[in-house]
Formats: structure tokens, sequence, C-alpha cells
């Protein structure tokens, strides 16, 4: 897939991220997963995401930190963050045997998808950015993530924005072999403020 010729980052600085509330609809959080995946699934790539019921979404953000992302009162983005003891005893996917995850001081993600009108505004890279500052701050190394290696543009995306081939894994439950990329993280300090509570994060 090419990069779309004309992405308007704007859109972007208007979206707050917060962490997910109770009173937050999973169903509408699970829908925003499918349709996002859908991509993959017409690609032939059967994502988990694409089609898991409310009950595993539920299930999987249980073991993590999940964020959204709000445009205009409505969520049109999320991401899964697990920190490094969480992600080595969980592993990532329902996976606890990739080594790269056992480490004890690789953060992770998952469950990362914007909803489809909104995707090529930055909001993406808006949650990337906070999972990353969530794992410089809770002492991670790495950040790390599986991603279909058939998705070439989604390994590009994860190239550009610092990410490296760690692991190829072929998952029970997927039709594909799946990258593991992981990218080295500089001090809390360094890395500023973490940008939650529903502050605005400027788009790079
Ligand atoms: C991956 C995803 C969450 C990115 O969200 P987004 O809001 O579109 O992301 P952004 O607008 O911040 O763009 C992030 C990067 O992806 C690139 N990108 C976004 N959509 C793209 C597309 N359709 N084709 C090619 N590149 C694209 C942008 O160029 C941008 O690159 P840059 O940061 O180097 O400029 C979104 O595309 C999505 O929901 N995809 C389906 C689910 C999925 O694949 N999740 C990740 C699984 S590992």
């Amino acid at each position: 897939m090419t990069t779309p010729a004309h992405f308007d980052k704007h859109l972007a600085a208007k979206v707050k991220v917060r962490p997910l509330e109770p009173e937050d609809s999973l169903a509408h959080l699970t829908y925003l997963l499918h349709r996002a995946y859908k991509q993959h699934a017409d690609r032939g790539i059967k994502s988990l995401a694409a089609f898991q019921p409310e009950e595993v979404t539920r299930k999987r953000i249980a073991g993590g930190e999940c964020f959204v992302a709000l445009y205009m009162g409505k969520i049109v983005g999320t991401i899964l963050f697990k920190d490094a003891a969480r992600t080595a005893l969980d592993g990532v996917g329902g996976s606890t045997s990739i080594p790269w995850f056992q480490r004890g001081d690789v953060a992770s993600f998952s469950q990362f998808a914007v909803e489809p009108e909104h995707q090529g505004h930055g909001i993406g890279g808006v949650l990337m950015q906070t999972v990353e500052r969530r794992a410089a701050a809770t002492g991670a190394a790495e950040i790390g993530l599986s991603t279909p290696e058939p998705a070439a543009w989604l390994v590009e995306m994860y190239l550009r924005h610092g990410y490296r081939v760690v692991e190829h894994v072929r998952w029970k439950e997927t039709n594909y072999v799946s990258a593991i990329m992981s990218k080295a993280l500089r001090s809390p300090a360094i890395v500023g403020a973490p940008g939650l509570n529903g502050q605005s994060i400027p788009a790079k």
C-alpha cells in the first residue's frame, strides 16, 4: 500500500487521549477494532482483532492499560499498553513464548486502531507517542509490538518511527508470519511528560 498523497495531520491536534473509563462502551471499541482491521482481512490477513468478540476485547484490556483517542467527544482510536513486567508475564496477543517479550525490560502495545475515516490524520502517531512515553515512564528499556509482516506499509511505518525487527513468529490463530518489532527508549527525563489526562499531544 502506498502512503496517501495528502496526509492532513492537523486533526491530531484536536484529539484528546485518555485512559479507558468504565462507562466507555466495549461494544463500540470492539467494532472500531473490527472496522480498522478489516483492511487486513480484505487482503487475506486474518488478524485476531478483526473478528474478536467483545468478551475478548474485555479480557485483553484487563491485562494492560487501554488508552482511547477522542475527537469531538467520540472514541476514534485506541491502543493497549503493557508495562515490561506484564509483557513478560502475559506476552503479547496471547502468546507467552516469544523470547523478546520475556526479557523483563520490554514493554509492549497491541490492539492499536484508528477509525478508518479518521486514519491518516496523525491520530495513530499520537497514540504511539502516548505508549512510548508511558513505557519510558515505567522504566522499560524497549517497547515492542507484533505486526503482520505481509502488511508491508505497517512494517515500514514502524521502521520510520525508530522500530526494528527483532524476531518473527507464526501465531496458531492466524495465517501469517508476524514481525516482532521493538524500539529502544530514552529515559523519562529526556522523553518528557506523559501527555495523558486528556491533554492534546501535538503530532510530529
Ligand atoms: C495503524 C493505524 C492505527 C495508524 O493510525 P493513523 O491514525 O492512520 O496513523 P497516522 O495518521 O498517525 O499515520 C501514522 C503513519 O502511518 C502512515 N499511514 C497511515 N495510513 C496509511 C496508509 N493507508 N497507507 C500507508 N501509510 C499510512 C502515515 O504515513 C504515517 O507515517 P509517518 O508517521 O511516518 O508520517 C491505522 O492505520 C489502523 O487502524 N490500521 C488498522 C489496524 C492496524 O493495522 N493496527 C496496527 C497493527 S500492528
